[in-house]
């Protein structure tokens, strides 16, 4: 199964969780908060931004955030958040698109249940090499 077909319109609208799961404060502030410590007063770009789980956070903490993300119903609810000129989003496999400006923080949020197996996401990011690349998990039970 190809990852546009995981990430469908049903996936997106039914992703947000507000405020619970994955959207809870306990999980989702720390990773938000180490992110800002980590973008300074510089750029952050995330790849497969999805709806904004942790873009959106992090841009209202003032950090200039770009994404990558192949799924347009993922960006759709992240355009329920964020407008393009908050939140820019290059459609695209991260593992090929190019971003844009200058990141002082390239970060990847991967949302993970504490049962998971395994977690996968390729990155090459081989036209963001500069500053070093970021894994945010988020667990939760
Ligand atoms: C579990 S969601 C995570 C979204 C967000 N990072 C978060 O922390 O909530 C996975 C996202 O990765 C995106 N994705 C998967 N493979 C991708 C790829 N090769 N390039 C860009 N986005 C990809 C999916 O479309 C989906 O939005």
């Amino acid at each position: 199964m190809q990852q546009e077909e995981i990430w469908d319109v049903d996936a997106a609208q039914n992703y947000d969780t507000p405020g619970a799961g994955m959207f809870a404060p306990e999980v989702l502030g720390p990773a938000v908060d180490r992110l800002a410590e980590l973008a300074g007063s510089g750029s952050a770009l995330e790849f497969a931004i999805g709806t904004g789980r942790v873009a959106v956070p992090l841009a209202e903490r003032g950090v200039s955030v770009t994404g990558i993300e192949l799924s347009r119903p993922m960006v759709d609810q992240l355009r329920t958040k964020a407008d393009e000129a908050t939140i820019p989003v290059v459609a695209g496999d991260m593992a090929a698109a190019t971003a844009p400006g200058k990141y002082t923080l390239r970060a990847v949020g991967l949302p993970a249940r504490r049962s998971s197996v395994a977690v996968t996401m390729p990155v090459s990011g081989a036209s963001h090499r500069s500053p070093p690349l970021g894994l945010t998990a988020s667990v939760w039970p």
